[in-house]
């Protein structure tokens, strides 16, 4: 991290238009025809493609480990699997080619942990960081950047964040059901993924930037879904706000 992490960018993007939504506020609109936003676009748009790819594999792999519910963790991967290939259009419409060396390079610590939590028999790490912290994390961006995405790509990600929620609610019920159990490998296995999902933010700050996307804002979305989520499988408000508080200092320190 940086002394500053996510401080406003030197150069905002070049605002074409702006809408309206709310009485007071107005969401600036980027250039997505310049070379800057497509620049900016081949990296986020990758990180997105990979990250819905390896979502899906990962749905695919819990589907092994828990069998009672092949069938369902099958259904979710494959909605994971259509996401990879809505977003692979996205950057198709905008004629951007995605940076994919540089995404599976950037989303690797977060594959190695799970390949270590399954090679463990660790269900509640692979479940722990697929359902809570990369859903929460896809939610909390596509949030973001749904106010500012081009009229193609919004209509997409307004109907991909409701899959998220249904892959959110799958890891909340499962985990709730098991809580005493659960809490403590639930608790180490965010130690050590939720500093490796928001360190993202700083690595890409410029282009996120580049797109109108502010990543304090995403860093928010994130803490709050976060929270929700822990509330969700039975942490108490306060036992929620103080986990959060501790993951996302350790991760900005
Ligand atoms: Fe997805
Ligand atoms: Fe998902």
């Amino acid at each position: 991290m940086s002394a500053a992490p996510f401080a406003p960018a030197s150069a905002p993007p070049a605002a074409v238009a702006s809408e309206p939504v709310a009485s007071e506020q107005v969401v600036p609109r980027p250039d997505y025809g310049s070379a800057a936003y497509g620049e900016a676009y081949s990296r986020i748009n990758a990180l997105v493609i990979v990250g819905e790819a390896m979502a899906d594999r990962h749905f695919r792999r819990l589907a092994r480990l828990l069998p009672h519910d092949h069938d369902e963790l099958r259904r979710l991967g494959a909605m994971e699997g259509r996401h990879a290939a809505d977003f692979v259009r996205c950057g198709r419409q905008l004629g951007v080619k995605p940076d994919l060396a540089l995404a599976r390079h950037l989303l690797a610590p977060l594959q190695q942990q799970f390949d270590a939590c399954e090679a463990a028999g660790d269900v509640v790490g692979c479940l722990t960081l697929q359902c809570l912290i990369i859903e929460c994390f896809a939610v909390a961006a596509y949030r973001t950047y749904l106010p500012v995405a081009d009229p193609y790509a919004a209509a997409i990600t307004a109907a991909v964040l409701q899959g998220e929620d249904a892959h959110l609610g799958y890891g909340e019920q499962w985990l709730r059901q098991r809580l005493v159990l659960v809490r403590e490998p639930l608790e180490r296995c965010c130690r050590q993924a939720v500093p490796a999902a928001l360190s993202l933010l700083e690595r890409l700050r410029a282009d996120l930037e580049a797109l109108a996307i502010a990543p304090l804002e995403l860093l928010a979305e994130f803490v709050a879904c976060f929270q929700q989520a822990l509330e969700a499988i039975g942490y108490t408000p306060r036992q929620a706000r103080l986990l959060v508080a501790r993951l996302a200092g350790a991760a900005l320190a």
